[in-house]
């Protein structure tokens, strides 16, 4: 199927009942592989600071980066909804200034949503982008871009926080919002008190879909694995295997045979 998702298409799910699913990537093959598994939503998370770049935390990646990487997502899909991170500060500076990039990012990697961390805080932000034609998703409960203001990655247990960054996003405009390592109860919670859809990390199964980065739900990572991560293959292992047989098909001389010659 080649029609696109769109923001009228997650919310119908939502009303159906039906699960969304998204997953990360930060390349063409990746969003290639996604896209034609008919995975709603793929997210060029600023996360590829840490998965693509090996840096500590999503604080350095920058808008030139985004973009590099959204292009790249975005021209290998025709069906999912691609959505581009804001990375750190772009939501925290002037509204002026997040508009301003959040539509550079649209123009320039043709992705069709945005992704802002904040909620109440940022609500006024929220409704500059909505305003101006650039569909929002709400990034609330554990913000990586606030790392060292929350004093590190911890599970967010605020509820009366968590319902008002909800409602507030949802108000400003925001087609979706994203709940980042939260109990179940309050994500359930705050997924049943506004319209639009939510979607989970960490946060239990009471939201209406589901996100997790490709690199590890595909076991592609070497370093820590969070809590709430299935790893569904283990592609580093099966790929240190196969550079292993590489190497000694080569070193035996096996390596190329007469069908790998010209
Ligand atoms: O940057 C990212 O990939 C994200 C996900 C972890 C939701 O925000």
């Amino acid at each position: 199927m080649n029609t696109r998702v769109t923001v009228k298409t997650l919310q119908s799910m939502k009303l159906k009942g039906q699960k969304i699913t998204m997953l990360t990537a930060y390349d063409y093959p990746t969003a290639k592989m996604l896209d034609e598994a008919n995975v709603e939503c793929i997210l060029v998370g600023d996360s590829l600071g840490m998965v693509v770049q090996g840096k500590t935390t999503t604080i350095p990646v920058t808008l030139e980066e985004m973009i590099y990487h959204g292009e790249m997502v975005a021209r290998a899909t025709n069906r999912s909804m691609v959505i581009v991170d804001l990375p750190f500060p772009v939501g925290q500076l002037s509204i002026a200034h997040t508009v301003e990039s959040a539509a550079t990012i649209m123009k320039r990697t043709q992705c069709q949503a945005v992704k802002m961390e904040g909620g109440h805080q940022q609500a006024a932000a929220i409704r500059a982008l909505v305003d101006a034609g650039i569909p929002t998703i709400a990034h609330i409960g554990l913000r990586p871009q606030s790392v060292h203001a929350i004093g590190g990655y911890r599970v967010q247990r605020d509820a009366d926080q968590l319902m008002k960054d909800a409602k507030a996003a949802e108000e400003a405009g925001a087609f979706c919002v994203l709940i980042e390592c939260v109990p179940p109860d309050l994500a359930r919670q705050a997924t049943q008190s506004i319209h639009v859809p939510t979607i989970g990390i960490g946060a239990g199964n009471g939201c209406d879909g589901q996100v997790l980065v490709t690199n590890d739900m595909l076991g592609w990572n070497s370093g820590y694995v969070p809590k709430f991560v299935r790893q569904y293959a283990d592609l580093r292992k099966a790929s240190a295997e196969a550079v292993a047989k590489f190497m000694q098909d080569v070193q035996s001389g096996d390596f190329p045979g007469q069908s790998e010659s010209f």
